[in-house]
């Protein structure tokens, strides 16, 4: 059985990506694109080193939404590919790109989801004082960091702690986590 074709979403840096690709060859799934919506992310230089083929685009030069979303779809179907993994990519997913995919697009969020979701997760855990966040992964509705939750794990606040400190936690739980679930998924794919 030829194996599942997957896409990696993301917009920056590219911790995440770089942790799934070293895992590539155990993951139960090919990473045949990267997509970034940021031209001269870091990300794409992560890519190349791995050689994984990218397709950039700036949302800007797009009508709308739907246009962009539409363009990614032909893209994606064009090469197969039926999982996406979002790492870090900083877009509400839409109805154009959600429901071709639905159930197969997945997220990691640096929270324990329903606690802060949004785009300063880390920031707005640390600034609420809690004891405790951590890292979801989740399947990805039309909402914002609200579709079904897959798998959490938790990270400790300490007393001493800094923002700085406390990401480099959370991301060193994220590296770990992401590969792992998508090996679950990719197992229970067959
Ligand atoms: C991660 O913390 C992820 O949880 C969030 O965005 C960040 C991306 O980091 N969605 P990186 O680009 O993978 O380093």
């Amino acid at each position: 059985m030829s194996k599942v074709r997957a896409a990696v979403f993301a917009s920056g840096t590219g911790s995440n990506f770089e942790a799934i690709m070293k895992e590539h060859k155990t993951l139960g799934c090919d990473i045949v694109l990267l997509v970034c919506d940021k031209p001269g992310a870091a990300v794409l230089k992560k890519a190349d080193k791995f050689g994984v083929p990218t397709y950039v685009f700036d949302p800007t030069t797009f009508s709308s939404k739907a246009a962009y979303e539409e363009k990614l779809v032909k893209e994606l179907q064009k090469l197969n590919i039926s999982w996406i993994f979002l790492a870090g990519y900083m877009r509400i997913i839409g109805s154009t790109l959600l429901a071709p995919f639905a159930g197969r697009i997945v997220n990691i969020h640096p929270s324990l989801l329903p606690d802060f979701p949004g785009k300063d997760a880390i920031g707005d855990a640390f600034g609420a004082g809690v004891k405790m966040t951590g890292v979801t992964v989740h399947f990805i509705d039309e909402g914002i960091d609200t579709g079904p939750i897959i798998e959490q794990e938790s990270v400790p606040v300490f007393p001493n702690d800094t923002i700085e400190k406390l990401k480099e936690r959370i991301q060193a739980v994220e590296h770990e986590l992401y590969p792992r679930v998508i090996k679950q998924l990719m197992n229970s794919e067959d």
